[in-house]
This record gives structure tokens, sequence and C-alpha cells, in this order.
């Protein structure tokens, strides 16, 4: 029996074995580690209708272990598809034209997350704590404190979160606020976030605010910032042999000299890449002299391909990606290479250690770790710039080593492509060395050692009421 449970919706897989976990897998797996700790959640597979469900998968890694569930065809839909990835991650983005709801995916929701906070409470010892992660998950607050009242529960948002006349767009945004109070503390990317989602629990259900602390009925719970974070020495370490690969010495070979801007993404429509791609090519456009001599390379592995907006914009980027190289290649250059795959997290560090530009421009970002990621790839003696999105989390740590740019104004965008290109070595070097303090003074080990402790000192506070 364990006496940390960490909960998310997607489980990393066992044989992406050390290097290829996520960032995120790698702070969460430390956590695990020095708490005895059991990571529960979806493993992937889905049970067609008419098919037995096979038992969870339970298996140790790492000195943690795990068990992971299918599910359903119907919860694929209705909960992953439907509520979480076509009503709550556009509705958290601010993109409320692009949410889908109707009814039967918020029930699906709900179950599942029902369903979830049983098999969790199935496995709670005396001394337990659980960790509730992200949006698929919000809901089972309410159901695992029903079933285990003692416990404490925390709860982090990988997302933004949006302002409450955002947010009541959402037909079911009480249901889902009094989701909130089922937790003990709530961690969110920036303050930012963490004032909109108060500001929410005390419009939408007329909670109390005192401070950190809100109170709803006889409930009471914290909500503070934790940015995360990544593993700078791990990121720094995989750069350097990264480079070293053969794909990596491959790409440079190819690229004969010529500097490289990067960007890698998921393929999501919070990402930006239309805008950024629209900015490359203004950037050929106002200066001229850039033809021929840079190369952008675009990573977005494909994701969520059963949600319709998706489809859309992989079809989109590949009519606008094929528009530059049509408009601006030559007969032993090509502008932009657009990659729909993913690379080992190895040979991506390794990838950004080689750019001389990384531009991270998202629409909307909770944090967005590949920022960070392309900071800490970085080799001193010849650092590549990051341009990022004011509308990113991690802004608000590496503003002021980066170039911080507005995605919706292409032009400002290639302004800043092409002072990326031409920054100096000293000024490359000031800005990164600004921002690796501020990584190193922060990373993935303190905030997840923070949001325990904090979480490890509150209990109390549902006792007092
Ligand atoms: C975001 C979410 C994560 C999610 C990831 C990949 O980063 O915050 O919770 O796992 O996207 O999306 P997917 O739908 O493939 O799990």
């Amino acid at each position: 029996m364990s006496d940390l449970i960490v909960i998310s919706n997607r489980v990393p897989p066992p044989e992406s074995g050390e290097g290829n976990q996520g960032g995120l897998a790698v702070g969460l797996l430390n956590a695990l580690k020095s708490g005895n700790g059991l990571w529960m959640g979806w493993g992937g597979e889905i049970v067609e209708e008419g098919e037995p469900e096979p038992p969870p998968a339970e298996y140790s890694f790492g000195g943690v272990d795990f068990a992971t569930y299918p599910l359903s065809r119907d919860d694929y839909d209705s909960y992953y598809t439907g509520f979480s990835n076509e009503v709550l991650w556009p509705l958290f983005h601010y993109r409320v034209d692009k949410m889908a709801y109707d009814r039967r995916k918020r029930s699906g929701y709900f179950r599942v997350n029902r369903m979830f906070a049983e098999r969790i409470s199935k496995r709670i010892t005396k001394r337990a704590r659980v960790w509730v992660h992200d949006y698929h998950l919000i809901a089972l607050g309410t159901y695992l404190r029903k079933l285990a009242p003692d416990v404490p529960i925390g709860f982090f948002l990988h997302t933004p979160f949006p302002p409450w006349q955002v947010l009541r767009v959402l037909p079911d945004y009480e249901e889902l606020l009094e989701a909130f109070t089922g937790y003990d503390l709530i961690g969110m990317q920036t303050d930012g976030d963490r004032d909109n989602l108060v500001q929410a629990l005390r419009h939408g259900l007329g909670a109390e605010v005192e401070g950190d602390r809100v109170r709803y009925g006889d409930r009471c719970v914290d909500i503070r910032t934790f940015p995360i974070s990544i593993d700078v020495d791990e990121v720094a370490a995989l750069a350097a042999s990264g480079r070293e690969s053969l794909p990596s010495r491959r790409l440079s070979r190819s690229l004969l000299e010529r500097p490289m801007i990067i960007g890698v993404d998921r393929l999501d429509y919070s990402k930006g890449i239309h805008q950024r791609f629209a900015a490359f090519e203004r950037t050929l456009e106002l200066y001229p002299h850039h033809r021929d001599k840079v190369t952008y390379m675009q990573i977005a592995p494909p994701s969520r391909v059963d949600v319709d907006e998706y489809v859309e914009l992989r079809a989109d980027l590949e009519g606008v990606a094929g528009h530059i190289n049509g408009r601006f290649s030559e007969f032993d250059w090509t502008p932009l290479r657009y990659l729909n795959r993913g690379y080992s997290r190895e040979v991506i560090m390794g990838f950004m250690r080689q750019a001389r530009v990384g531009l991270v421009t998202p629409l909307r970002d909770g944090m967005n770790l590949v920022a960070k990621e392309f900071v800490a790839s970085q080799a001193e003696q010849d650092p590549g710039v990051l341009i990022i999105s004011h509308l990113a989390g991690a802004t608000a740590e590496l503003g002021d080593g980066a170039l911080v740019c507005n995605p919706n104004d292409i032009d400002g965008m290639a302004e800043m492509i092409h002072r990326a290109l031409t920054m100096p070595l000293a000024e490359r070097q000031e800005r990164w060395r600004r921002m690796m303090d501020t990584l190193r003074g922060y990373d993935i080990h303190r905030w997840g050692n923070d949001f325990m402790h904090a979480l490890e000192r509150l209990p109390s506070a549902n006792d007092e009421s």
C-alpha cells in the first residue's frame, strides 16, 4: 500500500525508459520515490463495445508502483475526447469558439472521475496523501472526499484558468467550481491563473476569500501558485549527449552552417504555430538577406487526432508550410522543415542545442516546459536566443532574458526573429545566464517538494472549520 498516490489521465509508459520520460514524469517520479508512491491513470488502451474489460496493468518502475486502467470506447469519447478536450481544453485556453459541449460528454466526465475516485479509495492507507493532476480529473476530489473524508487531497492544474466571464460560458460551471472545493490544496501555474480561479469561486459560488484560503460551506481550500519547472541538470546532460547523437550530427551536416530556428510543440491550436509560420514568412519578405541563409525546423507531433479541430489544424498547417516552401525554396535550400513526428527527449534536446533561435509563441499556455528546456539545452559558449510569447506562463520567469513577443503581431514577431538572428554573442550569453539563474533557483524538485510540504501542513485547516 502506498503513502503517496498520484493520479493523472496520462501515465508515462514504462517502456519509454530513463531519459525518454517527459519533464513532468521525471519530477513526479522523484516525489513518488521518496513517498513510497503509486501512480494511477489511463494506460492509453481503449476497450471496444462488447469486449471484456482487462484488469489494470500493475507494474513497478524505478522504485515506483504503477496501476493503469483502460477506458471503454464510450468513456474515451465522452470523458477524454469530449468533455476534457472539446470543452475544458478550449475553454481554459480562452477559445470558447472551439468549444463543443453536450450533456453526454459532461456525464461521461463525471462518471470517469467517480470511477477513478473509487479505485483510489481502495488503495488508501492511514498515512496516504493524494495528488490529482490536470483538467481531466477536476471532479475527482469531490467523490474521493466522500469516500475518504480525512485524506489530504491536492490538485495541480497544468493549463491556464480563464477569467470568470469566460468560464461562465460553460453550462455546468457551478458543478465544476464546486468540484474544486473538494481539495485541500490547489496549485496553479501563475498568479494570474490563481486569481482567476479565486475570483470564479467568489462570483460563481459566493465563496469567501481570505488571502490564499477560500471557504465554501464546510470546505476550506488553499489556492497557491507553484510554477512547474524542469530538472535543469538532466536537460543539460541530455542536450550534451544528444548533440553527439547520430540524428544531431546528420542535422548539423544538412544545415551547411546555416543558423537554425527551432520550434517543438504538440500539434495544438493553442501553440500558435500558424502565426509562427506567418511570422517566418514575413521575416523572409522584410529581410531578404535571410533568404537562403536560415532554416526553420518545426517539430509538431500529431495530438488528439479524434478531435475535429486538430484534424483541421493539421490540414491547415500543411497548406501553409507548402505555400512558404513553394514561394521561397531554392533548388538547394528549403526554408521550412515541417515534421509531424516526435523524437526521443535526448535527440530533441540535442537539436535545440544546435539552434540559434527557439520559437515558443503560444496563443495561451499554462507554463510551456519547452521554453525552459530550450534554455537549459544551450551551451554557454554559444547560446541560442529564446523568443517567447507573453501569453505563456513561463514568461513570468524567463521574460527578462528572452525576447518577449505577442503572437498576434506577425510583423512584431518577424522583427524579433531578425533581431535574434543578428544578436551579438555577448548579449546572447548575458540573457542566457539570467534565465539559467532563474531556472536553477526553482526547479522541478523544488516544485514537487514545495507542493507536498504545503499539502502536508494543511489538513488542520479543514479540522478547524
Ligand atoms: C497538456 C496537458 C497534459 C496532457 C498533454 C498531452 O500538456 O496539460 O495533461 O497529457 O497536453 O495531451 P494528451 O491529450 O495527448 O494527453
